[in-house]
């Protein structure tokens, strides 16, 4: 078998704040292959974002280990972390990342290697025409305008 892309072994996460500890990942072991698709699914609070954000490189577990290939992500300085988002992560975030004082196409920021132009990036996605708006004037979701 190919080796998996990511691996986490033990993965576990707790937030302290103040006399509360929230235990948002027990123990996790996960194996995901190439080209594997994979859908998180739990209900609100079961620590799907969590994860995803450890994975993402945009937090740490508080033990456990995570390799994406090779790399120990549980190793990693920030500044190492940030290479490894910026080489090979992708993330949508759902709606509080938006900026409400950019429009769509000062967003696309270039942090690739080699990046594709911003107007082209968002014509692929189909935002071409919404390229100098601003998060208020999207449309509401379900709107006919993302048809
Ligand atoms: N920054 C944080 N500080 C304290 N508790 C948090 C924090 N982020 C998430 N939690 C708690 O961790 C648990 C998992 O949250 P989360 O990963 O957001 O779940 P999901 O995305 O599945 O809804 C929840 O109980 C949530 O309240
Ligand atoms: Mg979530």
């Amino acid at each position: 078998m190919t080796q998996p892309v990511f691996t986490a072994k033990g993965l576990t996460k707790t937030y302290v704040s103040g006399e509360v500890k929230v235990h948002a990942l027990n123990d996790v072991d996960l194996e995901i292959a190439e080209r594997e698709v994979v859908v998180l699914l739990g209900p609100s609070g079961s620590g799907k974002t969590t994860l995803l954000n450890i994975m993402g490189g945009l937090d740490r577990p508080t033990s456990g280990r995570l390799f994406f290939r090779d790399l120990d992500l549980t190793d990693l300085e920030d500044p190492e972390l940030t290479k490894y988002r910026r080489d090979h992560v992708g993330f949508v975030f759902q709606f509080y990342n938006l900026v409400p004082s950019l429009t769509a196409l000062e967003k696309v920021t270039e942090v690739a290697r080699d990046p594709m132009r911003p107007a082209d990036a968002l014509a692929l996605v189909g935002l071409e025409e919404r390229m100098h708006h601003f998060p208020a004037s999207y449309p509401a979701a379900g709107s006919s305008a993302w048809r």
